[in-house]
């Protein structure tokens, strides 16, 4: 364009996209916003292309010939194939880390590896390519510490991760792993021990040498109530977290800083936001994984609290001209109750009529971010993925905005609705209520 305004590319498709893409449209710089291919939330303010997102040279002729300014790379998948690289070396301000750097999520043993050069705490660990060796020591550490962590290294859609309470699940997990239950990503394993406590996230955002940390937020995984059931994509979200002491935010902000200064000094600088897992544990925070992106339903909580000209800070995160004062807070509470599809995060049907969210979403305080969703041929809303809908409020307490999402919520139906009505429960208990 010929105008400041930058036209942006996002790629994605979930719930973190249409956060993302809402943000940007919010900017005074932004110009015309593609999603690649967004779902049936981001259609109203961006517009829809069909591409392959983990190609880089076609996702960077598309860009050239849009003449896109900004390309914003939202999920894993692409920024692990190397679509970070192709861009830059075709021109185009990414944000995202190119392939070396994106191996901070990866490959686990990668970040392990990352962490203990970089001297962070984290889970004790061993990574291991051969089954037998990998059975050898998880009979030994399950003996002494009762269960421990299985991890296939690669990406395997957040399915590679087993907390194993006894020794023989733990056992299962290697066979797994090693079985090819994961496929190239379980090759080699990562045996972690068992760390106890609340979780914390903290992505922070980096143009490689600057880093500026965002504010903490904390996921709910498991699919049932009382944290019970398998693992899931997340099914609600809060920030800040109150729980989390001074103390404990300063030294996760320090890890992230830290993690960016190790990597520029190993020759693979890592620029666009780094998401720290941690474990908040008796003996202080501990790393339980890096994600080389910003998390979901992390951003969903973030990215609304954040008083900054989004544009402008991702653009300055690809230039290598990050200014922390480019980002302020509100101070206000964000809490988002993910809706999704029965039977997920098993398998479950899509092509339902949703209604209700323009009902929820004229709430004030609420937004309604979408995830699976896409329009029918009358412009209805349809379900289309497991996690269909985020319904994000914010207050100024956690109760209220807690409450507000729960009332926001129930506006909304489709067949199957399913959710967890415990989103941010325990953290109102207090530190106790993650005793065990
Ligand atoms: P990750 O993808 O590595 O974050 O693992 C997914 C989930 O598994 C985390 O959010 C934790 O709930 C759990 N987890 C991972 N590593 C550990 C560990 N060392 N101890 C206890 N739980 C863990
Ligand atoms: N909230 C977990 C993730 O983004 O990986």
């Amino acid at each position: 364009m010929a105008s400041d305004r930058v036209d942006v590319l996002v790629l994605g498709s979930g719930g973190r996209e249409h956060a993302l893409i809402a943000k940007l449209a919010e900017s005074p710089t932004a110009g015309t916003i593609w999603a690649a291919p967004g779902n049936g939330g981001t259609r109203s303010v961006a517009r829809s292309v069909d591409l392959p997102i983990e190609d880089g040279p076609a996702v960077a002729a598309f860009a050239k010939e849009k003449g896109v300014g900004l390309v914003v790379v939202g999920p894993e998948a692409p920024l692990v194939a190397g679509v970070g690289d192709a861009l830059r070396d075709a021109g185009i301000p990414t944000f995202g880390p190119g392939a070396a750097a994106a191996r901070i999520e990866g490959s686990k043993a990668f970040a392990k590896n990352v962490m203990e050069a970089a001297g962070v705490p984290t889970a004790a660990w061993q990574s291991f390519t051969d089954e037998a060796e990998a059975l050898a020591y998880v009979a030994d550490v399950c003996d002494r510490q009762g269960g421990c962590v299985v991890k296939a290294d690669g990406l395997a859609g957040g399915k590679g991760v087993i907390v194993a309470a006894t020794r023989t699940e733990a056992e299962d997990a290697v066979r797994q792993c090693f079985g090819g239950a994961f496929g190239d990503a379980g090759k080699t394993v990562v045996v972690e021990e068992l760390l106890r406590g609340p979780e914390c996230s903290l992505l922070s955002l980096t143009d490689g040498a600057t880093v500026v940390a965002l504010a903490t937020a904390q996921d709910h995984k498991r699919a049932l109530e009382g944290d019970r059931g398998p693992n899931t994509g997340g099914m609600g979200v809060y920030s800040p977290v109150p729980i989390v002491t001074e103390d404990e935010l300063a030294q996760m902000t320090e890890v992230n800083e830290r993690v960016v200064a190790e990597m520029a000094r190993e020759g693979t600088p890592y620029a666009g936001c780094l998401y720290g897992g941690f474990m908040l544990t008796a003996d202080g925070p501990k790393v339980l994984e890096f994600n080389c992106r910003f998390g979901d339903p992390e951003t969903q909580v973030v990215l609304p609290r954040m008083r900054c000209d989004l544009v402008q800070v991702l653009l300055a995160c690809a230039t290598g001209n990050l200014d922390p004062s480019m980002i302020g807070w509100d101070e206000d509470w964000a809490v988002s109750v993910v809706l999704t599809s029965a039977g997920y995060p098993g398998s479950y049907e899509t092509g339902k009529l949703i209604t209700g969210v323009d009902a929820a979403a004229s709430l004030d305080g609420v937004t309604v971010y979408h995830a699976g969703t896409r329009l029918g041929e009358a412009g209805e809303l349809l379900t289309a993925g497991g996690r269909v809908l985020n319904v994000t409020a914010q207050a100024p307490s956690f109760e209220a905005a807690r409450d507000l999402a729960y009332e926001a919520a129930a506006l909304i139906d489709f067949e199957g609705k399913t959710l967890r009505n415990d989103i941010g429960a325990r953290a109102l208990l207090g530190r106790d209520a993650w005793e065990v």
